[in-house]
Formats: C-alpha cells, structure tokens, sequence
C-alpha cells in the first residue's frame, strides 16, 4: 500500500479527523428526542481537505447501534476497505469499537458527503466533504464572495435502525418523515419550529456560492430561492458549463453548486425545499421546509418573501430541465469502445405473502410483501462482509451470478416480469457482477413500472461514470441519442420515471463496489448489486491487504 501511495501525485498534505458516534438531545418539532451523530453535530462536522490530500478518520462508536461511514462520491482509489457500506466492505463497528478510515482523494476536488451507512442511521449521521481545488488552481468561474453549505435532509422522531426493522416487518412501505431540514433545522412551516430555522446573511450585489447536499432518505427534493436565478457550476463534485435556472432537483446522494447573486430588493427571501415524488400512490411529507436567504438591512424580522419558484410534487418536467442543462465543463475523457455491455432493469416488486399473521407482515401492494430489484433479483445482504469473503476466498457468501441482461425482455415501463397478473416477484439471492480490471463499461438503466415507474437515484461506489443519455420509455438502441462529448460526470444518476439512463465508466478501481437505488427503503428492499472488479496487473492495480484494525461481524 506505501508502495502505492508513493507513486501517486505528491503535494497532498494529510488530513486527520476524529469522529464519534455519539447520541445527542435534539429538541424539535415539540419533542426532545436522541439521535445518532457524530460528535454530537447535527449535521455532522464539516470534513476539509484539498485535491490529492490524504485523509484519515478515526471513527469510535459510542452509541449502543452499529455504525459505519461511507465516504460518498469519493473514488477510494485501491483503498476499497474504507469504503464503508457495512456488509459489503467491511462488518459494521460495534458499540464500543473503533475503525480508522484512510483514503487519498486522488484527482478530486468538489463537494462530496459522508453519512453512516448501516440501517437508516444515515438519516441524522451525515455531513460535508468539500475538496479544495489544489493551492494556486483557481475555480472556473469568478470568485464568490463567501461559500455556504446547505444539507437537505429529513428529521424522524424514531429509532431509525428499530423503524427500519418495523418496515421490513411490516412488509410495506415506510411511514413519511416527520420533517424535512435545511442543514438540520425544518423551519417555520412546522410546529415548534418557527426559530429552528437557518439563514444566510447576503450583503447585496454580492455572489454566493451555495453547496447544496442531498442527505434525505426516501425523498428527492426540489430547492429554490423566491425571486433568485440559481446558476449551477458542479454536479456531483465534477465541474459543469454555468446553467441558470428558477430551481433544482436533489436525489439523495446528489451534490450541486450553485452560485446566487444578491441582486434583488433588500428583503428576507425564502430559501424552499419541496417534495419530489415521482411514484404513483405513494404517500409523503408535504410540508416544505424553509429558511432565509437574508439580505444585510432588511428588518430583522420582515415576512420573508414566499418561495414561489417550487415546483408540485410531480414536476417531471422540472427535473428533466435542470437534467438537460447539466454538461461537463470540459471536453470528457468519455469511453468510446466498450468491452461490457450491461442491462439492468430498476424497480419495484411485490412478493405473496408467506406469513401466517398477513395483517402484520404483509401490508404490500394487493396484500403481498413489497420488494425492488435489479434485473429483477432483490439482493439479500450477507451476514459477513462481501469484500472479505472475496478477498479470502470464504465460500458460501455469495454468488457470481448476478445477470448482465434481463433474464426476460418485456415492456418493462407498461408490463410485468411474470405472465401471472398478480405475481410480480422477484428472485432473491446475494449476486455480484464481476467485471475484468479496465473494461470500459457501459450500463444501461431501465425503470419499470411493475408496480409503479418512479425517479430512482442509482448510485455506484467507487467510480464516478459519464451520463451519456437518457430518455423516457423503454431503452432502445436505435433510437437512443447519446452524448459522448461533454456528458456530465457523476456518481449518483436519477433515472428518469418510466425511462432510462446510459452510463460508462472505465473499470480501473479493484474491489467490490456496491450499487444502489440511494431512496433507503428501497436498499432495504433490496434494489442493490455488488460489482466485483478484479485486480489488474501490479501494485497500482491490485487491492491491497485490509487495514489490521477492521472490524469482525
Ligand atoms: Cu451514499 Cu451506498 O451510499
């Protein structure tokens, strides 16, 4: 691993952090309630580093829950092991129990996030990773006059590891969040929360840069700012050509800037996320949460402006615009040739229900058990984690078996995978992909609508990938138009409802790399895959031996 480093570009200074697991007593929406944090920060601190730095976590679990922190978005290039999705790269750390991370954010600069990744601890374990672009190297656009981070995210006033376990049960769906949150705080909109609210102070005529982060948990959201153009500069940590717009569209997992001049009347604007929900029937949160894009000189407690530019709950169409203005800023060094071609259909399943109890367990679609797959297999989380038991050749885990194509082409966005009408099940089965070191994949992602179609955030640990198209309907080679000059590179793609994304990546990092639908309820439902990607030749591409401190399950 030294080895390895050593060849690496050098400049990088080394970051070091301590983070603990603590609980903290928040008191919101009328109830003081423990959440899971990480230093009894909510959101969590704010982890800094230039491109190329080392950084080094050390993580203490103080909490009685299992607990693991995934580095989202960064490349963890031959340092797989501190990944963080519990069960695929390492067993969770135990109550009591210490893991130090270590990784080298090699060519990355941007804003990134981290957030637990055990159960749904993510909901309240989360926070900043913003990169600063190397010493002397200046940004692509002017300087803003000051930089702020905004999280979206959602506050539930439940043990999030006992909810999730109540979901499954249940064999439904979740219950919606009791709040949304801008950096932790919902706003005025919500009871008890009239001064648990977040404000930026603008000096007008001055441009901000604004950070916004995707930390929800079953929601995507719309963001915008009453009477204020948002001109985005990043996507997902990669630079993008400047595109103005009245609002934008976050799925969990999803990181923009945005730059915002102060240039209307002196006043208290509102700053608004609203609910996303592309699926049919599905209940939500409805409430917006609000804070205060706040200029110097208005009166301190002038009735802000209301957020007129969000969109309903449905706007597709929004999310579509805001998709079609994201390019790269540079000429990309997308794969031209591909050596892997693979098909995975997304979505939605509903299984019969086995219980002899159906009012308790099996409170799905038609009575069945809800459940979501790719290539219609839900992925069953193994009880040991999958880079160990590959690295050590332990069998019995898993398999390597997970299909590059559908077993069965249909109408996916009108039909369903089994003639039966009411039987619209899937497979089970802890299935991995395994991919040759440095093919130049393409995948193509397929929402179907078995049960309904809906925008799916696909994220893929380990690799940012070049979103060469997407379309509504069933994919189609013939017709599809892709771009393969300037597509923007990202880490996190929502799938559009009813149709599908194009995406290629270079296969050039080793290890297993998980690959998720990022709305949580669907993880736990197992719309997931485990991409193994062998060693190459050398010690620059070979992964290598796990840090002595990992933990045990
Ligand atoms: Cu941000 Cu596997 O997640």
């Amino acid at each position: 691993m030294v080895q390895a480093i050593a060849q690496w570009p050098k400049g990088g200074s080394t970051r070091f952090y301590e983070f603990k697991v603590q609980m903290l007593q928040v008191k919101k929406l009328c109830n003081t309630r423990s959440i899971v944090t990480i230093n009894q920060m909510y959101p969590g601190p704010v982890v800094y580093a230039q491109e190329d730095d080392r950084v080094i976590v050390k993580l203490t679990n103080e909490t009685p829950y299992n607990a693991t922190i995934h580095w989202h978005g960064v490349r963890q290039i031959l340092s797989c092991w501190s990944d963080g999705p519990s069960y695929i790269t390492q067993c969770p750390v135990q109550s009591g129990q210490t893991f130090t991370y270590e990784f080298t954010l090699v060519k990355q600069k941007g804003t990134l996030f981290w957030h637990a990744h055990f159960s749904w601890l993510r909901a309240s374990v989360y926070g900043a990773l913003i990169i600063y672009p190397k010493k002397g190297v200046p940004y692509p656009f002017k300087y803003p006059y000051e930089e702020h981070t905004i999280i979206l995210g959602e506050y539930w006033q439940q043990d999030l590891v006992q909810l999730e376990r109540n979901v499954m049960a249940s064999g439904g769906g979740a219950p919606i969040a009791d709040a949304y949150t801008i950096n932790g705080h919902p706003g005025p909109n919500y009871n008890c929360s009239a001064n648990d609210v977040y404000m930026i102070n603008v000096v007008p005529g001055k441009t901000y840069m604004l950070r916004l982060i995707g930390a929800l948990l079953n929601m995507e959201s719309f963001f915008s700012i009453a009477n204020h153009k948002l001109t985005i500069v990043e996507a997902d940590g990669e630079y993008t050509k400047p595109f103005a717009t009245d609002r934008v569209m976050l799925g969990p997992g999803q990181t923009l800037n945005v730059l915002v001049t102060a240039d209307q009347k002196i006043g208290r604007y509102s700053m608004a996320m609203g609910p996303y929900m592309s699926a049919q029937n599905a209940s939500f949160q409805n409430i917006t949460s609000i804070a205060y894009f706040q200029y110097l000189g208005a009166t301190p407690n002038s009735v802000a402006i209301p957020a007129s530019l969000l969109p309903r709950f449905n706007d597709n169409l929004a999310v579509k615009t805001v998709m079609d203005g994201l390019k790269s800023l540079e000429i990309g060094q997308v794969p031209k040739e591909i050596d892997m071609n693979l098909f995975f259909t997304i979505g939605l399943n509903v299984n019969k229900c086995g219980s002899k109890t159906p009012s308790q367990n099996c409170q799905g679609v038609n009575g069945g058990v809800m459940a979501a797959s790719m290539n219609n297999n839900s992925f069953v989380r193994p009880n040991i984690s999958l880079l160990q038991a590959y690295y050590n050749h332990i069998n019995g885990h898993f398999t390597e078996d997970f299909p590059g194509s559908p077993l069965k082409f249909y109408d996916f966005v009108n039909g369903a995978p089994n003639s039966a009408p009411n039987n619209t099940g899937s497979t089970n089965g802890t299935r991995t992909k395994v991919i040759e070191y440095g093919s130049r994949v393409q995948l193509i992602l397929q929402d179907t609508g078995t049960v309904t179609t809906e925008n799916h955030p696909i994220h893929l640990h380990g690799y940012s990938f070049y979103v060469v198209g997407y379309g509504s309907g069933n994919y189609n080679p013939q017709t599809a138009n892709f771009n393969l000059m300037d597509p923007p590179y990202m880490n996190t793609i929502g799938v559009p409802v009813g149709g599908w994304a194009a995406i290629r990546f270079v296969a050039d990092n080793p290890g297993v790399w998980f690959m998720h639908c990022h709305l949580e309820i669907h993880l736990t439902w197992g719309l997931s895959v485990a991409l193994i990607v062998k060693n190459g030749q050398g010690p620059l591409e070979t992964l290598p031996h796990p840090p002595a401190d990992m933990p045990r399950c």
